[in-house]
């Protein structure tokens, strides 16, 4: 195989880290070649010095083995070199082949619209990325919108195509179908850098990766050489657990006991419907579907956010079905929240403050609408510790930490509060294996203290590892309930599309 695209020695300094390091690729012509790697191991900032959005401070940038230097992606843009970012940067209010367009428009100074999404169309058939050219962007999925810049990209004859986390913020179905589209263009000669801190989206895509950790390449391999493990220990730098190694559960008295639960969503579309399950205490119920089939709505109705439009909930024996969620936090239902800075934390608190959000009102922080500080920082002190939270500094805030450290923060914060059920929605998402590590110990320790837990995932390799019992959800309905020793990855993607025994050798998933 002839290089495509080599880095040689790159480094590039921001304030204080060297976020580039000595950083070392080549690209093949025709591979999918994956840089995999933890939150600040660099791995945008090496695709942003290759797209020219960073001028590296030394090292040097070959294309087909000639040294280049982009002033600006523009420059890249014009090499050949095409980026999709981590966040898009369409305009809602423009149509998909408006968007492509942009910058670049048939016609010149006269727009020619028809023209334009003519083009678009061949474009989008000839790479198989299906899009309606006249759709309004804002209109359009996540997924979709991820395709109208991958068009951009092949428009302005992209040679090269850097993904960077592109499946962060895709559905497992959207990925899969990100996944055939990689495939594609690779077989259209057009390589694929795919930056991704999953591994095995790295297993299922790549032909080779390279895995970056602290600003540096540490290794290159062909996929087949590497096993998931010793990648894991690349990325981290440490022999890391990847089994999560679990006890039989001894589950005890019901907890929650949900019956003929009926949810509507907020546009009263019916979402959940007739949904029936009993938590114990010491168990950890998983809940698997494909998004958007009602779990969030089912979740947000247990803790009290949705209304319950038909059937009961009962909670410790008690029926709390028209309770409200501050008087089912106070029962000892505590929820760990999918959007960690839109309804966990508060970003600009400190963490001594962030700990106390919910209870300031209360002894011993406050009395008479004084606060004291000490009591509160030994309080948020200690859970800190016991959660491994880094750094181990209580004023700093919360803005300030990485993804995980974040979400150990809101765990350690509802668990204190010793509910007897912790709801945790998507308790991993974004964060590294490392810090999945950290939590799912954590969520693991509270089952054996005899806490019921309702945990709520797409990643449905963290359903399998951690649940003694699975509920699949399709389409609002609970449509099995299995124990999660016996649960195999098929059996439960056949339910998550709503299939049920009979017909369920007609769907085969991977
Ligand atoms: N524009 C910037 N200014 C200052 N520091 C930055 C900037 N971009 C990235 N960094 C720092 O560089 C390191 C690598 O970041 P990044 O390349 O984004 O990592 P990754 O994409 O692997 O998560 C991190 O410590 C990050 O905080
Ligand atoms: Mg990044």
């Amino acid at each position: 195989m002839t290089s495509f695209l080599e880095v040689v020695d790159l480094v590039k300094h921001f304030p204080g880290v060297k976020a580039n390091d000595g950083v070392n690729l080549t690209l093949h012509k025709g591979e999918v070649h994956s840089i995999l790697g933890e939150n600040g191991a660099g791995k945008s900032t090496l695709m942003k010095l290759i797209y020219g959005l960073y001028q590296p401070d030394s090292g040097e940038i070959r294309l087909e083995g000639k040294p280049v230097k982009f002033h600006s992606p523009r420059d890249a843009i014009r090499a050949g070199i095409g980026m999709v970012h981590q966040h898009f940067m369409l305009i809602p209010a423009l149509t998909v082949a408006d968007n492509i367009v942009l910058g670049d428009e048939p016609g010149g100074i006269t727009y020619k619209r028809a023209e334009a999404e003519k083009k678009v169309r061949e474009l989008s058939e000839k790479y198989r990325l299906e899009v309606d050219p006249s759709a309004k962007v804002e209109q359009l999925s996540v997924g979709l919108q991820q395709r109208v810049e991958i068009l951009k990209a092949l428009y302005r004859k992209a040679k090269v195509l850097i993904l960077d986390e592109p499946t962060a913020v895709l559905t497992p179905q959207e990925t899969e179908e990100l996944f055939s589209v990689v495939r594609h263009l690779k077989s259209q000669g057009i390589p694929v850098l795919f930056i991704s801190h999953k591994l095995d989206e790295v297993r299922a895509i790549a032909d080779r990766v390279t895995v970056m950790r602290a600003g540096k390449t540490v290794e290159t391999l062909p996929i087949g050489d590497a096993t998931p493990q010793q990648l894991a220990n690349l990325m981290v730098g440490r022999e890391v657990v990847l089994r999560v190694e679990k006890t039989k559960a001894n589950p005890g008295e019901v907890i929650l006991d949900v019956q003929q639960l009926r949810v509507n969503d907020t546009a009263r579309r019916e979402k959940v419907r007739n949904v029936s399950f009993q938590i114990r205490a010491g168990e950890i119920f998983g809940i698997a579907g494909i998004d958007g089939n009602g779990q969030t709505e089912l979740v947000d109705a247990i803790a009290g956010l949705l209304p319950i439009v038909g059937g009961r909930l009962r909670f410790l024996g008690r029926d709390i079905t028209r309770l409200s969620t501050a008087e089912r936090t106070k029962a000892g239902i505590a929820y760990v929240p999918q959007d960690r800075q839109l309804d966990g934390l508060v970003l600009d608190f400190t963490l001594t403050e962030n700990a106390i959000l919910r209870d300031f009102k209360r002894k011993p922080f406050s009395k008479g609408g004084i606060l004291f500080h000490k009591p509160a920082k030994t309080y948020a002190e200690r859970l800190i510790n016991l959660f491994d939270v880094r750094p181990r500094d209580v004023n700093r805030h919360a803005g300030d930490l990485s993804g995980g450290n974040q979400q150990k923060v809101i765990l350690a914060r509802e668990v204190s509060r010793e509910p007897h059920l912790l709801i945790a929605v998507q308790p991993t998402r974004g964060l590294d294996v490392g810090a999945i590590e950290g939590i799912h110990k954590q969520l693991l320790r509270l089952r054996d203290e005899g806490k019921a837990i309702l945990l709520v995932s797409l990643e449905l390799d963290e359903i399998l590892s951690l649940s003694d019992r699975i509920g699949v959800i399709h389409s609002g309905e609970m449509v099995g309930i299995v124990p999660g020793e016996s649960a195999t990855r098929e059996q439960l993607g056949l339910l998550m599309t709503g299939v049920t025994n009979g017909e369920a050798t007609e769907v085969t998933t991977r």
